[in-house]
């Protein structure tokens, strides 16, 4: 049957383990096959515009990786990663006034890999994380095998709300959760940031009430606008920060970092031995050689303008199309909008139509835990992949699939069936 394209009955159901029943497929994963398809303009991947990088020097560093480091990017390695990534790492987290040596960093494979493995090392069955709410897909999926209850804490325009954060830890008690989970930076999918007053209130309440940090960090150099604001990891050398090389070179290197606290290193290696032995010399040398030989920030800082051509022209065009009923974030960089509609609108069953016409988004329940029932009015759009008339052409016909629905409800508020 395999290959034959027909729904196979799963005569193994009752045998997996008990983990897999409550992960899920993520939304943009299942996505990547319809977002390919030409007619369709894809809202919903976390893309990079990799297409323009310098990629003539990209394959000539990718061509000479071998006859430059000779067989050490062809054997098996360090399961901490290359001494030489390690430093590249050093040297890219300078800029963030990250102070740190070789030592501190085991490298990934990406930030994803780190996710899973934290989940691996600390969440027993039951136990209580805390993230934002909505939160990166992925990590809500990197932990769910391991089968945590999930806390998630609101955020507005300055980030995760303090206020609620605190309230929920004042529930939880001391040690009352495993770890709070944040993307301060240009948050996925919010597109906010954690302002800095925020930052440190964070940091204060994850001392008083004895509880982990770790902030994952990918978006972190793409600002268009602003004020920098420093990391969680700058202000305080506890934080367990995850960086990556997917948004600001390429997501095809799989390369990413985890700095941690040696004890929590050791146990996070010991894992890691056992998940891949090591990540992939090759892709490491390629990654050490781009971030050496290549202007790689007047690179990101050409793309950068790209990037926020496209969010201008999607903030623009919200602004043009949709409803008055919806509010939407106003990210100063990263890739991503977050779109509040009505109650009443179901972003999941919305998703099937706007396919019909076209595009696609990641319907927000995705980014909140599976049974929570929250995130179903809202949606997550990526300005980071197409040209801004597309993007124009997108939010068009995603607008007039929000109108026929709220067409629908509004007459049926009219008839007094549903309440407005
Ligand atoms: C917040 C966040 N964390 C982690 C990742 C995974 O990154 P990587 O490609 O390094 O695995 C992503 C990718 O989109 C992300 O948005």
């Amino acid at each position: 049957m395999a290959g034959t394209g027909l729904i196979q009955f799963d005569d193994w159901a009752d045998i997996y383990a008990q983990r897999v029943e409550t992960m899920r497929t993520s939304a943009v994963r299942d996505l990547f096959a319809a977002a390919s398809r030409s007619d369709i303009i894809s809202l919903s991947g976390g893309m990079p515009d990799i297409a323009r990088l310098p990629l003539d020097k990209v394959s000539e560093v990718a061509a000479n990786a071998v006859k430059v480091e000779g067989v050490s990017g062809l054997q098996y390695g360090d399961t901490t990663g290359r001494l030489k990534t390690k430093q590249t790492v050093c040297m890219l987290m300078e800029d963030f006034g990250i102070h740190i040596v070789p030592e501190d960093v085991t490298i990934t494979t990406g930030a994803q890999q780190a996710l899973d493995l934290l989940g691996k090392i600390f969440i027993n069955s039951g136990d209580v994380i805390i993230t934002e709410g909505p939160t990166y897909l992925g990590a809500l999926q990197a932990f769910s095998a391991y089968q945590p209850k999930v806390q998630t804490i609101p955020f507005d325009e300055d980030g995760m709300r303090m206020d609620l954060l605190e309230a929920k830890l004042k529930e939880l008690g001391k040690r009352g959760a495993k770890f709070i989970y944040t993307i301060p930076t240009f948050q996925n999918p919010g597109g906010v940031t954690m302002s800095l007053e925020r930052r440190k209130r964070l940091l204060e309440l994850a001392h008083e009430y004895e509880i982990l940090v770790i902030e994952d960090d990918p978006y972190g150099r793409l600002r268009f606008e602003g004020e920098t604001v420093p990391c969680l990891r700058a202000l305080d050398s506890e934080v367990i920060y995850l960086g990556t090389v997917s948004k600001v070179f390429a997501p095809g290197l799989r390369t990413g970092w985890v700095i941690a606290p040696h004890p929590i290193l050791k146990k996070l290696n010991m894992v890691k031995q056992g998940t891949d032995l090591c990540g992939s010399a090759l892709n490491q040398v390629i990654v050490e050689h781009y971030f050496d030989e290549i202007p790689w920030r007047e690179v990101l800082a050409s793309i950068c303008v790209k990037y926020k051509e496209r969010r201008d022209a999607m903030l623009a065009a919200l602004e043009e199309y949709f409803p008055p009923e919806a509010t939407w974030t106003h990210p100063q960089g990263g890739f991503f909008i977050w779109v509040s509609l009505p109650e009443y609108v179901n972003t999941p069953q919305l998703l099937s139509v706007a396919l019909e016409n076209g595009v696609t988004f990641v319907p927000g329940d995705g980014c909140f835990p599976a049974t929570s029932g929250l995130g179903t009015n809202s949606m997550r759009i990526a300005f980071c992949y197409e040209e801004p008339e597309k993007l124009r052409e997108a939010l068009r016909r995603l607008s007039i699939v929000i109108e026929e629905r709220l067409d629908l409800y509004r007459a049926f508020i009219k008839a007094g069936v549903l309440k407005g």
